[in-house]
């Protein structure tokens, strides 16, 4: 596999959110900071992010002074940076003197100036005033050798609906529905509750004080607010794409807590054809009180997976904490060890960079005790400190690292369509429905096996896969059923759920029964769903064992395919509960019920050996060591991650290098809690 590089740099990123803007007059630790970068082994540092107010005091009043000094400062520790454009919050004269950029909310409030992250993205006054400050930057600095890359605003997100947001709602909408309104009203089943629309000025963004039990409505909003934000994110991005071809733009992503499930405000599946590398911004709640460390760790993985495979190349962890956040529910520090073991995870599912909110921790308002690399005692002697200048020794060592992938054999696909829609879906238990935790539940099995996975959106070619995992995909067109099928005709394993091929795209039901062609590639059909209180139980049997059941459980009716597991109780006590159904080359599998983890343990266990997929690295561990693979031309990079708080016993069976201390290493060998060691073996 050959090396794809991010970034000119070629390296492993360290370091993150710097902003001196807060401290320009304190120039002593102006001064301190740079002397603590190099001795935190920190490289690369996002500047300008919330800037704006110090960048233009008064309107075209101009200060840049300040950051070509922090940039040639920078640069000349042989620093990169990542410049930020400032957009994520604007300075309060702006909003004063031009009241349209500020947001209105879903209950038509027009938001008063203050916080982030709460501009109109409609408003032409926010667009001409971001391009033409983006286009000053990208003429100051754009030759500039330190800078590596454009990190364009700041977590786009939320949404606007003020009166120029409708207006442009109601322009997507004309252009989605070619001018024709019967095909609109159609598609949302206008006549339902009398809301047949006889002229496009009728329609408005959903509200709580207005409409909001239209689907197909809701999920063309969601779809335009993701599509008016790339607009702005494109808007912003003119002068720069025209100024500096060469250097890379990023925007930073999220994932949504607690479960650090992949962010819900946009498709980033669309986002991500518009900007030339992923990266995210990731918070985990490690050592909380309602999951084991190895259960949280598995969640990271997902999400990461999911955020690699969008572009399929290494990512940035753009953000991340050295200890701990300020708006967790309880804000807990990383115990000894957790930085590097969780830094190390993001770097073993791609990502070629450690990054941090924030460098230096800021002295007031509601971040002043978020963690920080550099703390208000302005030591490089305390713990959070030298852990960071640890990740930094490790990433120098990890340098060949940078620019590898992973290859794999299994893939699920994660729909954000199918998240609203799901969502929005009353029926079911709008508690239980879960889509993103569902998939956790089928990823587990995989990630206890190391069994690399990529988590790929529907776009995605399927046909280098073995088999292709689809949880809960409620929402699928035709389209995407035709090509289920054609990937089944070709030889693909195919796995599906409960609750799934239940809508088409405008979130109306399929008439006629479950698509015909689901039916043909399944050999049966989903009768009914049964929806169980949290605390009901059923049991199903499958191999001779008997698995828990909750939540739901759908009857079946069989054709052709073979009845693999059948419920044990209830009225629908020995019916089928999970299918197999060989189709052209490949096979289906469809599972009726939401069943415990140790079903899927067992069920994919026989699915993998069937198919002959194999853990990526034959090193042999207890459950909580995680095992993962970056591949290089020449070599494998082995990441043995111990997410267990004991000791843990693991077996390599082929000699190989300890990448961080030089040790061979063959047989056992004993990882502490926490422990992490990156191993490379030749290939
Ligand atoms: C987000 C923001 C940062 C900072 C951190 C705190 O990720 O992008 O500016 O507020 O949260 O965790
Ligand atoms: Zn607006």
């Amino acid at each position: 596999m050959s090396k794809t590089f991010v970034t000119k740099a070629k390296q492993m990123l360290h370091g993150g959110d710097y902003n001196p803007d807060q401290w320009l007059d304190y120039p002593e630790i102006l001064a301190d900071d740079i002397k603590l970068m190099k001795l935190s082994h920190t490289n690369t540092f996002s500047v300008g992010i919330f800037a704006w107010s110090t960048l233009e005091p008064e309107e075209g009043v101009y200060h840049f002074e300040w950051l070509d000094k922090i940039i040639d400062d920078i640069h000349g520790i042989g620093g990169n940076v990542i410049l930020a454009t400032p957009s994520g919050a604007r300075p309060a004269w702006m909003s004063q003197k031009y009241p349209e950029v500020l947001r209105v909310n879903a209950s038509r409030v027009k938001q008063l100036h203050g916080a982030r992250h709460n501009h109109c993205f409609t408003s032409p006054v926010y667009r001409e005033k971001t391009q033409q400050m983006n286009r000053l930057l990208a003429e100051r600095y754009g030759n500039h050798p330190a800078l590596i890359m454009w990190h364009i605003s700041n977590e786009y997100g939320g949404a606007c609906h003020c009166d120029l947001c409708q207006d442009a709602f109601r322009t997507w909408l004309k252009e989605k529905y070619n001018h024709n309104l019967k095909a609109l009203n159609d598609a949302w089943w206008g006549p339902f509750w009398s809301h047949t629309f006889t002229d496009w000025s009728q329609i408005e963004s959903p509200s709580p004080i207005g409409e909001s039990k239209v689907h197909g409505h809701n999920l063309d909003w969601r779809r335009f607010v993701t599509d008016q934000t790339i607009d702005f994110y494109k808007n912003e991005i003119v002068p720069i794409r025209e100024l500096t071809p060469d250097i890379p733009i990023t925007t930073n992503f999220m994932g949504d807590t607690p479960d650090l499930i992949p962010f819900q405000g946009l498709d980033y599946s669309k986002f991500a054809k518009h900007i030339d590398v992923i990266s995210w911004d990731a918070y985990p709640a490690w050592h909380n009180d309602w999951e084991t460390t190895a259960d949280l760790a598995m969640k990271v993985a997902f999400i990461d997976d999911l955020y690699r495979s969008l572009k399929g190349q290494p990512f940035l962890l753009m953000e991340s904490t050295p200890s701990l956040v300020n708006w967790h529910k309880v804000n807990k520090a990383k115990r000894p060890g957790m930085h590097l073991l969780s830094s190390m995870q993001m770097v073993a599912h791609g990502s070629d960079s450690i990054l941090y909110f924030q460098w230096r921790k800021s002295r007031g308002s509601s971040e002043k005790f978020h963690g920080a690399v550099v703390d208000h005692d302005n030591s490089s002697e305390n713990r959070v400190f030298k852990d960071v200048a640890e990740v930094g020794r490790t990433l120098e060592k990890l340098s060949e690292v940078a620019g590898t992938n992973r290859s794999a054999e299994v893939a699920f696909l994660y729909d954000w369509d199918n998240h609203w829609a799901l969502q929005d879906a009353q029926g079911f238990s709008n508690e239980t429905k879960r889509y993103a935790q569902t998939m956790h539940q089928h990823y587990r099995a995989f990630w206890e096996n190391d069994i690399p996975v990529d988590v790929i959106t529907k776009e995605h070619d399927f046909s280098s896969y073995k088999l292709l995992v689809v949880p809960m995909l409620y929402l699928a067109s035709e389209d995407l059923i035709s090509r289920f099928k054609d990937f089944v005709k070709n030889g693909g394993t195919l796995v599906m759920t409960y609750i799934s091929g239940l809508v088409n795209e405008s979130d109306l039901t399929y008439l006629g029964g479950w698509p015909h062609e689901l039916q043909e590639i399944f050999g049966m059909k989903p009768l009914e769903t049964d929806t169980l209180y949290p605390a009901d139980r059923n049991r199903v049997s499958y191999n001779g064992k008997s698995y828990e059941l909750k939540d739901y459980a759908t009857t079946l009716d069989v054709a052709e395919a073979k009845v693999e597991a059948t419920y044990e109780e209830d009225y629908y006590a020995n019916t089928p509960a999970v299918t197999s159904h060989t189709y052209g080359a490949g096979k289906t599998y469809y599972i009726g019920g939401r069943l415990e983890d140790d079903f899927q343990r067992d069920f994919y266990e026989g699915v993998m050996k069937e198919l002959e997929i194999h853990p990526v690295a034959d090193v042999k561990h207890e459950r909580g060591v995680s095992v993962q693979v970056r591949q290089a031309p020449e070599c494998d990079y082995i990441f043995v991650m111990n997410f267990t708080e004991d000791e843990q016993h693991v077996h390599f069976e082929s000699q190989v290098t300890d990448v961080i201390t030089g040790e061979t290493l063959h047989g056992d060998v004993t990882f502490e809690k926490y422990e992490v060691r990156v191993v490379e073996k030749s290939k």
